[in-house]
Parts: C-alpha cells; sequence; structure tokens
C-alpha cells in the first residue's frame, strides 16, 4: 500500500491526537502509544483496501476512530458515520474530525448499533474490537443495505468466529463469508477481514 505525503501526514497527526488528548481522556491506554502506529493505525489503514469505491461505511464502535478516521483519511472517496455509544467518545470523535478537516465526509452517531436498527442503513458496515462475530452480526447486520456487507476486522480466531456464528449469519440475511489477509509484510500479524454478504432480497 502507497501513502500520498498528504495522507500520510494526516495519519500522522491523527496519532498524535491518540498519543496526548487520546491518553489523557482515557481512549488510549498508556502502554498502547509505542504500538499506536503498528497496531492500531497501520492495522486499519491495509484493511481499507477491502472496501469498495465511493461508498458509505458505517463504524460500529468506533472508539477513538478505529478503523473510521484512518478509512476516511486514507480513502477519500469514502463517506464513514462512527457509531460510538459513550458521549466522552463521541465528543473525542467529533472534535478530532474537526481537528482533521473531515466533517464534510465523517459524522459521528452517539447510539449502540443494535438501536439503530431502522435509523442507518449503508452499504458497508465495519466493527474493529467490539464482540465476538457471533454478538456482532445480530446487532450491524440490520445496518447492511440489501447487497451490501459487514467487514469485521478480526485477529488470528476469524475462522473460528465465522464457524461459531454460522447459524447466526444465515438467519441474519448473510449468503457469503469470506475470510480474507491484509498487509502481509507491513503489519504482523496481518489484518484478517471477514466479509459477509447480505442477501439483495433481504430488508
Ligand atoms: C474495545 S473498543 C474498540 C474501539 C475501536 N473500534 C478500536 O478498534 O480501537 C469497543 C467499542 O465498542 C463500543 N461499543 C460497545 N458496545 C457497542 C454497541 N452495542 N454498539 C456500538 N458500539 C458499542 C464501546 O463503547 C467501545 O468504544
Amino acid at each position: 500500500m502507497q501513502l500520498s505525503a498528504e495522507i500520510e501526514s494526516q495519519l500522522v497527526a491523527f496519532t498524535e491526537i491518540l498519543s496526548t488528548d487520546g491518553v489523557e481522556r482515557g481512549l488510549i491506554g498508556p502502554r498502547e502509544v509505542d504500538r499506536l502506529w503498528d497496531r492500531h493505525i497501520l492495522n486499519c489503514a491495509v484493511a481499507a483496501t477491502a472496501v469498495s469505491r465511493e461508498t458509505t461505511v458505517v463504524d460500529v464502535g468506533s472508539g477513538a476512530g478505529l478503523p473510521g478516521i484512518v478509512w476516511a483519511i486514507v480513502r477519500p472517496d469514502l463517506e464513514v458515520i462512527c457509531v460510538e455509544p459513550l458521549l466522552r467518545r463521541v465528543n473525542f470523535l467529533t472534535e478530532t474530525i474537526t481537528r482533521l478537516d473531515l466533517t464534510n465526509r465523517v459524522q459521528v452517531r452517539r447510539g449502540r448499533a443494535e438501536d439503530l436498527a431502522g435509523e442507518i442503513q449503508a452499504p458497508v458496515v465495519t466493527a474493529r474490537a467490539v464482540a465476538p462475530l457471533e454478538r456482532l452480526v445480530g446487532w450491524t447486520m440490520p445496518l447492511v443495505a440489501p447487497g451490501g456487507e459487514l467487514l469485521a476486522l478480526k485477529g488470528a480466531a476469524a475462522e473460528a468466529e465465522v464457524a461459531a456464528a454460522a447459524k447466526t449469519i444465515a438467519r441474519m440475511g448473510g449468503d457469503r463469508v469470506e475470510v480474507s489477509e491484509w498487509g502481509r509484510g507491513m503489519v504482523d500479524p496481518p489484518t484478517r477481514v471477514v466479509r459477509i454478504h447480505k442477501s439483495t432480497t433481504w430488508r
């Protein structure tokens, strides 16, 4: 993945915000600071390639903006809605998108995913480090538009999580599932993305 100088400097600016305000405000653990770039920023950035072009992404449980803000930076063709229930994190997200000049493409929505069914739907929904896949699928598939997809950023146990969630995936309208790996040679371990396609006939 090649990053332009402008995109790289925005990622560096976001990393700086996370390692200062993010730590002071309790969104990032102090021990994460040294590994923010590899373990969080690049880990999210490499997976942005998995997203189709010029679409809208809902990032459920965005926390400090991972992957939502990183994806908005590395993919200027995307619109992003960061969903987050906790006010403290919503305030941080809102201030951060203003500081990074992303307000024209990134929105923040306060709420729990399961309470937003019927209010938000988008072609792509993502989540990172929010819940085991089985629970995540139940919360997030109603937010995926028919024919769209859930892209869950997962770790080494991705396949096992898919197996455990198989019945829920089918019950929630998932008709194709694939696990892919991104960033080999750039991030260790590579980021694993569980892609669950939602049937076009499913609301
Ligand atoms: C461990 S943090 C991960 C944050 C970020 N995605 C990351 O990778 O660093 C989990 C986040 O999910 C949010 N969350 C928990 N339950 C949720 C729900 N039902 N709907 C939406 N967000 C939720 C929490 O408030 C928290 O910000």
